[in-house]
């Protein structure tokens, strides 16, 4: 957003005049807004596109806008294609397929401009990753790129160029069932891995071989849906939008994304798909945003539904000039009424040739002019790849977080257990091992939890399984047609009673109990909210039955939300948070229970006690005295179950020597912390230094706390490491709703660091001019 919207002179003298005082204190050389201007496109190929658009009559260049799906092959498309009506297709994943219709739009179209084809890759393509959640849980952005590599190398090779990824809303209400595919609540975490995922993707450049091109998403505000209900409004301040919501997509931008998916809601009474300020002054005027922006999927024409636009024609107008360059719809486009906008003198030349353009760039880019088909054999050596499977369990290793360990009862002995139960409807499904958004897997070959431990334990011990209970969405998904799970048939009353009693009888009879609960692949996702956190069904039931048997139990949670489990907290020894974790996941939480891997992730979120306590999130405002408790609610602590950034380890680690290297320092300069942090325990492990920052007076008032740094390190026992970071002014600038614009104030800061969001060592600075 501006910080000077248009307004009238008179009102632009007074508010200088007024603001001055204000506007004094700001420091703009450091301003998130002057970060570096991303040149994502080279000389040579914006030279070329500006050939090519000299070229092009408006139709043609107007016909680049439309992106249709294809699930299945259909002789209008092929028709259009072969006219050069169509710039994009999206869903088709087959490569001959590809190959097919890529030779249509090159060999047959008047200038032979090939089709860019979309897909959402968004935790792996054959290869499934844990989801984005979990990923952001492993606090370790290497991981992260590692994952999106292999993702962007996999869908390349079968002619996928563009990743409808990075998901960057961030989301405090995990009622939102798209909570899963972001970086949870925090803009400096969710910049992190926003970072990671772009390089992952395109590669150094956009154009880096076996790489494809990004499209971070869904700009911007689409996390904040009012009551977590998907597709609502949001209502967001704009210190809250430019502090928080933002921040991981200009983050994006800085890393060079190459483009950007409009958000379907409204922001705060204006559609995202229609909105100027978000799609060209946030944007192109503020970011320098120099890539395109896709609607989501018929966002164009649904501004009609949100009493927006009067029509489709007027629709696209509006779109169009709120600076969306491509539109994607499942069917026919509201872009297709451009031509005649045009010929009524409604939009430009110029605006056409702007809108264009950077849909040309990013196809020469990326080398689809002179390589437009995929290699068939190729891709089968690609996506069969061991290594990619080697990467799924690493990444699932490491994004796994230790929420609960009594008295060690993890890591599990090899040989103590003889007969081990498990049990649980999401234990052994593949499809729920692997999470929502993935269509392209080989459901197959996905490691289940009961496959993982049945592997690990070999002969040494009997593992055996009981469902105990079906669970079920009250209204089914849409997806369930794409997702290819094969949904189970109602258990009828009796038979519910026997699986239910199954369960238990295994349980007695086992030595270990490994509860594995949480929600089905269809529960989380697009379209997939909820108005409850508690374990699905009667997954409760059967907790809680279990639990009073008194055996060793371990509780492993497969969700991509955090749930109800207050009970569990106080109640099951261990609990292991697995979110979905992909293809590899049953053989990573075997290696993990089994202390073969050490778990290290963090949460990238805070963990509500129960729904109502929602929102929350660690970085909020004090007013008043926060710690007394009875202040907030009477009924319960006000303060989540588990804290944002907290995770257990096999190790204990100590925090200490707390430096601040300029205590006494000048706004606009740098500032560097180190840390000592030791492995006090007895096996080697990761932990991850953290570090936050308050303001304790200024221009406007600031969270209790923010993440301002951050270092996933691995420690041999008794090793101590120094960790050092350094705070930017950029990191403590903040956009202040009382001068309306970026600000750097001379302040006295606290900091803390340690292995969570209620790190405890704590020293301050203070800034001067
Ligand atoms: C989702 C997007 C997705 C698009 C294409 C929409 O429903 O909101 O995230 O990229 O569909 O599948």
């Amino acid at each position: 957003m501006k910080s000077t919207p248009l307004r009238p002179l008179f009102l632009n003298l007074i508010l200088i005049t007024t603001c001055l005082p204000l506007a004094a204190q700001m420091n703009s050389r450091n301003t998130p807004l002057d970060g570096p201007r991303p040149e994502i496109f080279s000389p040579a190929t914006i030279k070329r596109a500006d050939a090519l658009i000299k070229q092009m009559t408006p139709e043609e260049k107007l016909a680049q806008l439309n992106q249709l799906f294809l699930f299945a092959a259909d002789p209008k498309i092929d028709a259009a294609v072969t006219k050069g009506q169509v710039g994009s297709l999206l869903f088709v994943t087959d490569p001959t397929e590809i190959n097919r219709l890529q030779h249509l739009a090159v060999e047959n179209s008047r200038l032979h401009i090939p089709l860019i084809f979309g897909f959402d890759v968004i935790h792996g393509f054959r290869t499934i990753f844990p989801v984005p959640l979990a990923m952001a849980s492993s606090w370790d952005p290497e991981t992260v790129t590692r994952a999106q590599t292999v993702a962007a190398a996999e869908a390349r090779s079968v002619g996928i160029d563009w990743a409808f990824a990075p998901m960057l809303d961030i989301a405090r209400d995990p009622r939102w069932g798209r909570i899963m595919e972001g970086a949870g609540e925090d803009p400096y975490l969710g910049s992190a891995i926003a970072r990671a995922q772009v390089r992952g993707f395109q590669g150094p450049a956009i154009g880096t071989p076996d790489h494809v091109l990004a499209c971070m998403k869904h700009f911007a505000g689409y996390g904040a849906a009012e009551g977590g209900r998907d597709y609502d409004a949001s209502y967001i301040s704009d210190a809250q939008l430019h502090n928080v919501y933002l921040q991981p997509f200009h983050a994006a931008v800085e890393a060079g994304v190459g483009s950007v998916m409009s958000a379907y809601m409204d922001l705060n009474d204006v559609p995202a798909t229609g909105n100027h300020m978000l799609q060209t002054e946030v944007l192109r005027d503020d970011w320098h945003f120099q890539g395109f922006v896709v609607s989501d999927a018929d966002a164009v024409k649904s501004l009609e539904k949100h009493g927006f636009a009067k029509d489709p024609a007027d629709a696209a107008l509006r779109a169009f000039n709120a600076g969306v360059n491509m539109e994607m719809a499942i069917d026919q486009t509201a872009y297709s009424t451009l031509p005649a906008a045009f010929q009524a003198k409604q939009i430009t030349l110029a605006q056409i040739d702007a809108a264009v353009k950077p849909i040309l760039e990013a196809k020469i880019q990326l080398g689809l002019f002179e390589h437009p088909y995929n290699d068939v054999p190729h891709s089968q050596q690609v996506l069969n790849d061991p290594a990619h499977r080697t990467e799924a369990l690493h990444a699932a290793e490491r994004s796994a977080v230790l929420l609960r360990n009594e008295n060690a009862l993890l890591p599990l002995s090899k040989t103590a257990y003889k007969h081990i139960a498990v049990i649980g409807p999401v234990a052994d499904n593949k499809h729920d091992t692997i999470g929502s958004w993935a269509f392209q897997e080989d459901a197959n070959e996905a490691v289940t939890l009961l496959e993982g431990l049945r592997t690990k334990v070999g002969q040494s011990a009997k593992v055996d399984y009981a469902q105990g209970v079906q669970v079920k969405r009250l209204y089914p998904s849409f997806f369930d047609a794409i997702f290819k799970e094969p949904k189970e048939a109602d258990w009828t009353a009796d038979q519910a009673k026997s699986e239910y009693d199954k369960a238990l009888s295994l349980a007695r009879s086992a030595d270990l109990v490994v509860l594995t609960l949480g929600e089905k692949q269809d529960m989380s996702g697009e379209a997939a909210s909820r108005s409850s956190l508690d374990l699905p069904g009667e997954q409760q039931k059967l907790l809680e039955a279990v639990t009073a048997l008194g055996k060793p139990t371990v509780l492993v949670l497969l969700n991509g939300r955090p749930l109800n489990i207050t009970w569990a907290s106080e109640h099951v020894p261990a609990i292991l948070e697995a979110w979905y974790p992909g293809t590899q996941g049953g053989n990573a939480v075997a290696n993990l229970l089994f202390g073969d891997v050490v778990p290290g992730g963090k949460l990238p979120l805070s963990w509500p006690r129960d729904v109502g306590q929602i929102p929350i999130n660690y970085s909020h405002n004090l007013t008043q005295d926060y710690t007394a408790q009875a202040k907030r609610y009477w009924n319960e602590p006000s303060t989540p179950l588990y804290p944002f950034g907290y995770g257990l380890s096999y190790s204990t680690f100590a925090f200490s020597n707390l430096k601040v290297a300029e205590p006494q320092n000048k706004v606009g300069q740098p500032i560097h912390v180190t840390i000592d942090v030791e492995n006090t325990g007895s096996v080697a492990a990761d932990e991850v230094a953290q570090l936050y920052v308050h303001q304790q007076y200024g221009n406007a008032s600031r969270p209790v706390r923010e993440l301002k740094g951050f270092r996933r390190v691995n420690l041999a026992p008794h090793a101590k490491t120094t960790v050092d970071f350094t705070v930017t002014p950029a990191d403590l600038s903040y956009w202040s709703p009382a001068s309306r614009t970026w600000t750097e104030d001379a302040s006295t800061f606290d900091l803390w660091s340690g292995n969570s969001s209620a790190a405890e060592l704590h020293t301050t600075f203070t800034r001067t001019r």
